[in-house]
């Protein structure tokens, strides 16, 4: 059996010694965006969640991801606030019918900072900022293997209030959504939506 995984190693190893031969460099960007590319198009939403906990670490490096997130004049006007508390879970799934929070071990409220948005018409590309912060977001629980799903709050107006008032936002603070999340209770296929119709080269 020994023999047998090494062999395999070894074989392993020579056929990325050919497919690398011309560049360590190249062959390591080859693989990164393999990885990179694989991990967008596999992530999907995921609603059912075991009861394992996740580490505060994993937690961390999860809102690090969304704060590595593009934003309009590099304003970053967000704030995220991360709940594990049984209870709090309870009461934001009590106020968000579709937030998904029954089996979640957590969830990532992305908020918007009004404090720190733009002035005039640039204010609302908070919307846009939060948004690329969220999938980050997503794209980060999925590479740990946890599963997670984008639950909109802004802008439905009986809903935003109620999330405001459960996590005591300040009022220059909008909650854009709940991210929740856990490890998955089973296995998702990820969608196919891939529509060549949609795609328009140079001019419409
Ligand atoms: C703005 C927005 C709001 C969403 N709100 C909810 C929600 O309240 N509840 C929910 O279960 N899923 C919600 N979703 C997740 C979508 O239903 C899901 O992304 C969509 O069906 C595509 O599936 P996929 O994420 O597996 O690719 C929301 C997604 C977005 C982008």
């Amino acid at each position: 059996m020994k023999i047998f995984s090494t062999l395999v190693i070894a074989a392993a190893a020579a056929v990325m010694a050919v497919s690398c031969s011309h560049s360590e460099q190249c062959c390591q960007n080859d693989n990164t965006a393999g990885i990179v590319l694989d991990n967008i198009m596999t992530r999907t939403s995921v609603r059912q969640f075991t009861d394992r906990q996740i580490a505060p670490d994993t937690l961390e490096n999860i809102v690090r991801a969304g704060m590595a997130a593009p934003s309009a004049m590099n304003l970053q006007p967000w704030a995220f606030v991360v709940v594990t508390e049984r209870a709090t879970l309870d009461s934001l799934e009590a106020v968000h019918h579709h937030s998904n929070l029954k089996t979640a071990t957590a969830a990532i409220i992305v908020c918007g900072d009004m404090e720190k948005a733009g002035k005039d018409f640039a204010r609302e590309y908070w919307v846009q900022d939060c948004s690329a912060a969220t999938e980050n977001i997503l794209l980060a629980a999925h590479a740990y293997g946890l599963g997670a799903v984008w639950c909109g709050v802004y802008p439905n107006p009986n809903v935003q209030p109620e999330v405001a008032r459960v996590l005591e936002l300040p009022e220059t603070i909008i909650p854009l959504n709940i991210v929740t999340m856990g490890y998955p209770a089973s296995t998702s296929e990820p969608k196919d939506k891939w529509d060549a119709d949609k795609v328009h080269y140079q001019k419409w």
